[in-house]
């Protein structure tokens, strides 16, 4: 009886030092504050894994700690996210997000309306929906991943009343995408130039 205990707790607590081991981060922040959940599974995930890099900035360890996008209407994370998406995202979804193979991400309607959250709208990029909608954990960093979302939301052209991760003072300076407009390589702001 004894003895089944010890081993018990022994197993526990290997178990725990496993655990522990492999939370370790290959870069950034070892715990986040956010829980992110598969879309479909609901399954937590974890953001320490997938593609290096892109965990250190001040914006992505605020997002991956509160939630909050602070790139929303920075032009230098704009101009990454365009470039971002149009590499993987906008062959499914349309230049302009208008729907493709894939559903339009520029309207108010969604199939899972979690994707109204920043939160929510990452989790579905790390770990993909149905279907053709695979994980992008493994092309896109987190820091990417928050760059891309900031493009959608800015090719967003439904109702702003409608713009769930806008706050109140983001809604009065909402202004979407005009067809033709591009960031250049010299705006100032939180994210740098990608590397080419
Ligand atoms: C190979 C094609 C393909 C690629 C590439 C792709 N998607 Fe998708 N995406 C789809 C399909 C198909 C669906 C519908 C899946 C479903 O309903 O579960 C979808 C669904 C989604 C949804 C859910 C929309 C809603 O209405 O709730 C989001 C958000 C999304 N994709 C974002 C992205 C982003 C961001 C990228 C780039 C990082 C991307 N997708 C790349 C095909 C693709």
């Amino acid at each position: 009886m004894k003895v089944t205990a010890y081993a018990l707790l022994g197993s526990v607590l290997l178990s725990s030092l496993a655990t522990s081991a492999l939370a370790q981060p290959q870069a950034g922040p070892s715990t986040t504050g956010v829980e992110f959940r598969n879309t479909i599974t609901g399954e937590i995930m974890k953001t320490d894994e997938g593609k290096p890099g892109g965990r250190d900035s001040e914006g992505i360890k605020t997002f991956l700690q509160t939630g909050v996008n602070k790139y929303i209407d920075d032009k230098s994370c704009l101009r990454n996210g365009e470039s971002l998406y149009l590499t993987s995202c906008s062959g499914c979804h349309g230049h302009l997000a208008e729907g493709k193979v894939g559903p339009g991400l520029n309207d108010n309607y969604w199939t899972y309306p979690s994707n109204t959250t920043d939160v929510g709208l990452f989790s579905t990029i790390w770990g993909g929906a149905n279907g053709m909608m695979g994980p992008h954990n493994e092309d896109l960093n987190p820091e990417e991943a928050l760059q891309v979302i900031t493009w959608i939301r800015h090719l967003y052209t439904g109702p702003t009343q409608d713009a769930v991760w806008l706050t109140a003072e983001q809604k009065k300076n909402y202004e979407p995408y005009k067809e033709g407009q591009h960031f250049s390589k010299d705006e100032k702001g939180q994210c740098k130039p990608l590397e080419e």
